[in-house]
């Protein structure tokens, strides 16, 4: 069997360093708060391009932190709304409404799956503050446009770079010199996950914030920490949300890989567009257009200048492909020893938890939801596992 995401085969591949950084921590009898916190943290703020990172327990509680930071500032209120993508993980909108906001469902595009930007500003009421973004997938959900909004309307943007590690986004006007920024580095505030399925995993749960905002970053690890920034000292009712020392010494450790891995799995995603086939198996979502082809292409200055748009960056943490026959497709591959998984199967709208939702119509972020199933795609596979996920993918009839 082909698993869909071999972790022990992924993080086999640091072996060595991750247990000499695991010992290092071991040896020091210091477990948090320490100095693999601060050598990760400083060193996660410079990959990403953002001033300041703060570690902490989990990409939900990453997302909750910068709500309550925001709220704890006045920027926000109970009762305001944040603008969110309908297709996203629950994550992102758990966080909003855990913080007492209100989540304005957007539809994503179907050429992109990622947030339409055209439809953002009909869903502006006198109660929004923030817009939140998710680059879901692994692809950047950025645009120019979605940050003259943001400036327009006085409201914050959010990342969710849970699932987009080192994605960059392409600054416009710029055809030959190519200067990128990260995604976690595009708004005002971004969360990142570091659990063990990402791109850039940890070996149990992990998180972090990172901005440019110090004031921002202070309450963000005041919050993490009992609300505390001196010690039995609580400005806040905060929580206690801190990442460990052992998982910032592996995360420091990956984290010089990620790169690498990353263009692994676009050689990976490469080879699966130009060698799958099959008209049953597409690689957009069915009402995509010519557009979305070419903003699957990789990030390619002359297409700037030739086409008028910046293509869209994706680290394929989830590679996804579509079918009308989908169930029967995921059968297929299992049958023939390919472990697949779906993202997601419900919509956070249509959740039992959120009855209040149900009865919304978003039609493309239900159709994702039918048609979308994620084949393995992760830098452990090898070139004949891929060859044979060709293989059978082509085959299904
Ligand atoms: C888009 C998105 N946001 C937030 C999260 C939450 O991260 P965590 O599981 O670390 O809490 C996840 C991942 O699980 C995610 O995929």
């Amino acid at each position: 069997m082909i698993k869909y995401l071999d972790l022990k085969r992924i993080n086999g591949l640091y072996d060595a360093e991750i247990r000499e950084a695991v010992n290092k921590v071991l040896d020091s009898g210091w477990y948090l708060k320490g100095e693999a916190t601060r050598q990760f943290e400083e060193a996660y703020a410079n990959y990403i391009g953002t001033r300041y990172c703060v570690g902490c327990g989990n990409g939900l509680d990453a997302l909750k932190l910068i709500f309550r930071a925001y709220i704890e500032m006045g920027v926000m209120q109970q009762g305001d709304e944040v603008i969110v993508p309908a297709n996203t993980y629950i994550a992102s909108i758990l966080a909003i409404t855990e913080c007492g906001l209100t989540p304005a469902f957007v539809e994503p595009s179907s050429d992109t799956l990622q947030i339409d930007d055209t439809l953002i500003e009909q869903a502006i009421t006198p109660r929004t503050r923030a817009i939140m973004i998710v680059h879901l997938y692994g692809r950047c959900a950025y645009t120019s446009h979605i940050a003259d909004i943001c400036s327009c309307h006085n409201l914050k943007l959010i990342e969710d770079n849970a699932q987009a590690h080192g994605c960059t986004f392409l600054l416009p006007f710029t055809s030959h010199l190519l200067p990128l920024k990260r995604t976690g580095s595009l708004g005002h505030a971004a969360a990142h996950s570091f659990y063990p399925g990402k791109n850039l995993g940890a070996l149990g749960d992990a998180g972090a914030v990172t901005t440019d905002d110090s004031q921002l970053a202070d309450i963000v690890r005041a919050l993490g920490n009992y609300g505390s920034h001196q010690k039995y000292v609580h400005d806040y009712c905060g929580c206690n949300s801190r990442v460990d020392e052992i998982q910032a010494a592996i995360l420091f450790v990956k984290l010089k890989h990620l790169d690498a891995d990353n263009q692994r799995r676009k050689e990976i995603a490469a080879r699966y567009e130009r060698e799958v086939s099959n008209p049953l198996v597409r690689f957009l979502c069915p009402v995509g257009s010519k557009r979305a082809e070419l903003e699957r292409r990789p990030v390619d200055s002359e297409q700037y200048s030739r086409f008028g748009f910046a293509p869209r960056d994706c680290v394929y943490h989830i590679f996804t492909v579509f079918s009308s026959q989908r169930d029967r497709l995921q059968k297929f591959l299992a049958e023939n020893g390919v472990e697949t998984q779906i993202h997601y199967p419900i919509p956070p709208h249509k959740q039992k938890c959120y009855k209040e939702w149900n009865v919304l119509e978003l039609p493309i972020t239900e159709l994702i939801h039918e048609q979308e199933l994620s084949i393995p795609c992760h830098q452990a596979l090898t070139d004949e596992e891929i060859n044979r996920i060709i293989a059978i993918l082509n085959a299904f009839k």
